[in-house]
């Protein structure tokens, strides 16, 4: 008799039926007389009750065999039954199993260290908490790519590897040939530029590089990034397209995402409250509030870490915190005419102390402006010909920001530290698996 085949996330839809589930051992129970067993799949977890006297005496003895991590592949009748997880169970006829798995598994119900964990990451993800986080991963990934989309954006693909260079913070060279060294991209932004002035409105998502030697559970050497770059946006339209986007995904990982987030044990009214407007605080107004609340801060110096999280303390809701000083920010912001001492960006702080997810600016559109800004930072101007062009051939007012993945899953799952928000994190110190 051929098989029928279901998915644990799929098994309400069969209830009554005789199915296959194949997935891996992560609990045994017998009592002798009855023997529970209980497998996950990725979609799920599913407990499977043999009966010694309902099934064949080999189907029985090959319980005995099983171990946490086999891989298997159980058959039986679906039923239902709300005390077990998933509120379904499989009454088991036959037990096949695909794949032994011997009795030194690494990952063993009591606390392992974090290094433990990170050196045994291909099978670490296996864990209820990281699979929680990974479906979070994908469902932020796909209403980011729905919210462009349904906006009419084109996604571009930009390089990673680059001649130019994009931000002040470390680059990881590679050879090139005779083209001299190569540079992993730290940013689509500059290639996302050119693309607007093409298509309108795009963006960009894939993994960039920093190679800042930065030990912070903010991090990452490789992490990914979402850009887009919008003709004719200028930094007000900008804002309030960080601010669709991040209630549009919190919604849809309320909507999609309930199991994971309880898994999680992810205080869900805190992303309830994510509506906007968001709070905007121009940054010579949050120097001076951080001052009023302890902080060394003082006029000129970036925000630290616990300066975010002293004035987001005051919020529910994500807080746009703009018009940074020059020095500051990189050299594309543009200027403000308000205040030239400072350019017309943003940095979007989450609640709860999760810190910068957003950095964004419009970007100066003036040659001669931009030109000088490339001098003053001292960078080498052969490599921008091509960025300046832009302002030569038709320049036009136009913003983008760059939404940094792993700080969103992070903030939205509620993970303390980013290391745990993409499946094999790459920081100062590991390289592997
Ligand atoms: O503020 P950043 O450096 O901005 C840019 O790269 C611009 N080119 C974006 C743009 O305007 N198109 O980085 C943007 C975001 C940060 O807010 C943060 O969320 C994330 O990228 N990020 C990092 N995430 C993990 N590890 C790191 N080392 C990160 N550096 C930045
Ligand atoms: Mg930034």
């Amino acid at each position: 008799m051929s098989k029928t085949y279901a998915t644990i996330s799929a098994l309400p839809k069969v209830v009554g039926q005789h199915v296959t589930v194949r997935g891996w051992v992560t609990h045994l129970r017998s009592s002798g007389k009855v023997a529970f067993l209980v497998m996950r799949d990725g979609t799920g977890h599913l407990q499977c009750v043999l009966v010694k006297s309902q099934v064949p005496a080999d189907t029985w003895e090959r319980f005995a065999t099983l171990t946490q991590e086999t891989c298997v592949a159980v058959t039986g009748e679906v039923r239902t039954e709300p005390r077990a997880p998933g509120g379904h169970e499989l009454g088991v006829t036959e037990l096949e199993v695909l794949g032994a798995s011997p009795l030194d598994y690494p990952i063993q119900p009591k606390e392992h260290g974090i290094d433990f964990l990170l050196d045994n990451r291909h099978v670490w993800l296996r864990s209820p908490r990281q699979v929680a986080i990974m479906r979070v991963r994908h469902e932020i990934k796909r209403a980011i790519h729905d919210f462009y989309d349904g906006r009419g954006f084109i996604q571009v693909d930009t390089p990673i590897l680059t001649a130019a260079i994009g931000e002040r913070s470390g680059l990881f060279a590679t050879e090139y040939f005779e083209e001299g060294n190569a540079y992993l991209a730290q940013t689509g932004q500059l290639y996302g530029e050119a693309a607007a002035a093409a298509l309108g409105c795009i963006y960009t998502f894939g993994p960039t590089f920093r190679a800042e030697k930065s030990k912070t559970r903010r991090h990452l050497t490789e992490f990914w990034m979402m850009e887009p770059e919008m003709a004719f946006y200028d930094t007000h339209d900008n804002m309030r397209l960080q601010e669709d986007m991040l209630v549009f995904i919190v919604e849809r990982v309320l909507e999609r995402c309930q199991a994971e987030l309880k898994e999680l044990e992810r205080d869900v009214s805190k992303l309830e409250a994510v509506k906007g407007p968001f709070p905007r605080i121009e940054y010579t107004e949050a120097v001076r509030i951080l001052q009023g609340k302890g902080s060394a801060i003082t006029w000129g110096d970036d925000l630290g870490a616990e300066d975010e999280t002293l004035l987001v303390a005051d919020y529910n809701t994500p807080i746009f915190v703009c018009n940074y000083p020059k020095e500051a920010k990189a050299f594309y912001m543009k200027e403000n005419p308000a205040d030239p001492r400072t350019v017309l960006c943003d940095d979007c702080l989450a609640p709860e102390g999760y810190g910068e997810i957003i950095g964004g600016s419009q970007r100066e559109d003036d040659h001669d402006k931009l030109l000088a800004r490339i001098h003053e930072e001292g960078l080498p101007v052969d490599a921008y010909g091509w960025y300046l062009d832009l302002r030569k051939y038709g320049t036009f007012v136009h913003s983008g920001f760059g939404l940094g993945l792993e700080r969103t899953v992070a903030w939205i799952a509620g993970t303390p530290h980013i290391r745990e928000c993409i499946a094999f994190p790459r920081m100062m110190h590991r390289l592997r698996p």
